[in-house]
């Protein structure tokens, strides 16, 4: 696993300052460009929930480079995928949570015909950067009377320390740490 995961890291492309000013962008989208690498990323995620967390019965992926995952895992480990996304943009009844940013704050949604109570769920998302939105993604599903029983990301920005944000009774993992 470990020599896999050292060949995902090196088809993962880094632009400094994007999208801003003193910010490292890492972008997922350039380990994807091709069969093999796709494949490969496939292989991981749903090796890695087998072994670490293989109680799952539903995946959720947050908005918007979490869905490209969350489906692909959901549809090889034969069960559902459930998005969470910016307020507004899903149809029906709707719980929400609010959480604070640097500036202001901001609001997740999930559809509540979606959660059955007590559903052993999986977070997925392509990057933990402050921890804001994997957080906020956690205390909505254990809003709605979900079991988030982990978490997994494939990259993780251990300077950013989002990690401090994060419920610690729950399992986060991350595939690939950068200092
Ligand atoms: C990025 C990334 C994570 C989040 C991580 O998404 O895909 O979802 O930020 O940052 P955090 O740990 O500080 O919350 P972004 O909001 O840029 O949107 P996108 O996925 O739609 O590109
Ligand atoms: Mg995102």
């Amino acid at each position: 696993l470990e020599k896999k995961v050292a060949e995902l890291k090196s088809k993962i492309k880094s632009y400094p300052n994007f999208p801003k000013e003193g910010i490292m962008f890492w972008d997922i989208f350039s380990a994807l460009s091709d069969g093999s690498s796709c494949k490969l990323l496939q292989s991981l995620l749903v090796k890695f929930i087998k072994a670490k967390l293989p109680d799952v019965e539903a995946v959720v992926g947050l908005e918007s480079r979490g869905f490209l995952f969350c489906f692909s895992v959901a549809t090889e480990l034969g069960i559902g995928c459930l998005p969470v996304r910016k307020k507004g943009k899903l149809p029906g009844e709707v719980i929400s949570y609010e959480y604070t940013l640097e500036y202001g704050t901001d609001i997740v949604e999930i559809q509540k015909n979606s959660i059955r109570p007590g559903i052993k769920c999986v977070i997925m998302d392509d990057l933990i950067a402050t921890g804001g939105s994997i957080s906020a993604a956690t205390k909505l599903l254990q809003k709605c009377g979900a079991n988030v029983i982990g978490c997994l990301v494939i990259m993780e920005l251990k300077s950013l320390n989002g990690r401090k944000n994060f419920p610690n009774d729950i399992p986060l993992h991350s595939l690939i740490k950068y200092d």
